[in-house]
């Protein structure tokens, strides 16, 4: 583990340790997994326009995220069942994510509930929220989250139905019988044990409620008082819908490539975003971060900070909180590199200017 160079070294650990069925899921994309290569290959059409000779000797990685103090804008997006991956799962996550001074967002489908995920330490957190049929369950479970100190709700809205990972089907995926949804402990919704196609997408199908819409995120308005942060825009329309709807954030995120296929990479849809919030909320990034120099290149393009899915879960399954804390070391080192190397000493000197997209080069090709 201690030559471990880059984020992206842990897939091929997780894959050697992991029964298949397990690294399976955690690396699937939907269908032919287009949006998967393209939150990738997206990263990599940017390029930079560096600054040089602007005295890089001190530069400050920290910001602010709905009000809190964080010390870097990479931050741990919510992914399921962290405990298929380690025996510690959620828990190593959330003191690796307090350990680097950053924000932990916890799955619904987690299998450390709020309560047990809190009783870790200190740290700012958030919870992301699927709604499911049980309304009650849901305001339950909210309240829970909020007396439990968690500091927003992530509001997942791109998935009313599971996207089609094939290999779950093939596999016929289902939870690890010992393991629980701990946030419904005793509830029939805790146990996740069909077998039949994919069982997740069995589990979704019978739980989610589908008839979600605008007027559930006023709904939520009126059982917490957490800012909501809404998870899956992809459009200016949606943007501005949100914004209307009193959401105090955007996740700019495909669900990591797993849900709709052939949507644009995040990346590529974040700028059409960043416009239609025009400063009234803070937009954010998920899907393919892999590399400092991507979370550089989304804070350029209007990103006020970014989330990582899965080099959490694979480096968790490697090296377990070690692994975690490595990951969000190795990004964070990237991160500030990538600053001094393009003449930024704050996040605030990040601009526009310093990348180039695609987009760009095809507007200034016609004059050359
Ligand atoms: C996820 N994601 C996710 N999102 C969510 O809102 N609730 C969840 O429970 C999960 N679970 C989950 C499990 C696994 C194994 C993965 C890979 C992803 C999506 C996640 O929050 C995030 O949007 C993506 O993972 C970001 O993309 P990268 O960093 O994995 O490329
Ligand atoms: C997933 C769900 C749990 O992507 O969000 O697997």
């Amino acid at each position: 583990m201690d030559l471990i160079t880059n984020v992206n070294e842990y897939e091929a650990i997780a894959k050697q340790k992991l029964p298949k069925m397990v690294y399976d899921y955690f690396v699937s994309g939907a269908e032919d997994q287009w949006t998967l290569q393209e939150n990738r290959n997206a990263f990599s059409r940017i390029l930079f326009r560096p600054r040089i000779l602007r005295d890089v000797s001190k530069i400050d990685l920290t910001t602010t995220v709905l009000g809190f103090n964080i010390s870097m804008p990479i931050m741990i997006a919510p992914t399921a069942m962290q405990k298929m991956a380690h025996p510690e799962g959620e828990y190593a996550t959330a003191r690796a994510a307090s350990a680097a001074g950053t924000i932990m967002t916890l799955s619904s489908w987690a299998t450390s509930s709020v309560e047990e995920v809190a009783s870790t330490g200190p740290g700012v957190r958030f919870f992301q929220l699927y709604v499911i049929k049980d309304r009650n369950v849901v305001a339950q479970l909210v309240k829970r989250a909020e007396s439990a100190g968690f500091k927003a709700i992530a509001l997942t809205v791109d998935t009313p139905i599971l996207g089609r990972r094939e290999a779950d089907i093939k596999n016929r995926f289902t939870m690890p019988s010992h393991l629980v949804l701990k946030n419904f402990e005793g509830l029939e919704l805790g146990k996740l044990d069909k077998t039949d196609d994919s069982g997740l997408a069995s589990y979704v199908s019978g739980e989610i409620d589908r008839s979600l819409n605008w007027k559930d995120l006023k709904w939520l308005q009126t059982i917490t008082s957490l800012p909501i942060l809404v998870k899956g825009v992809l459009t200016s329309e949606d943007t501005k819908l949100a914004i209307q709807a009193g959401a105090a954030g955007i996740i700019v995120s495909n669900h990591g490539a797993r849900q709709l296929d052939y949507v644009p990479a995040t990346i590529m849809a974040l700028e059409e975003v960043v416009k239609a919030a025009d400063g009234k909320i803070p937009v954010f990034l998920d899907g393919g971060v892999r590399r400092g120099t991507d979370v550089f290149k989304a804070l350029a393009l209007g990103a006020s900070g970014v989330f990582i899915g899965r080099p959490v879960v694979f480096s968790l399954a490697a090296d377990g909180e070690a692994g975690v804390r490595k990951v969000l070391q190795i990004l964070r080192d990237e991160f500030e590199l990538t600053m001094a190397l393009c003449g930024c000493r704050s996040l605030k000197e990040i601009s526009r200017a310093h990348v180039v997209t695609e987009l760009d080069r095809q507007r200034v090709a016609p004059r050359l």
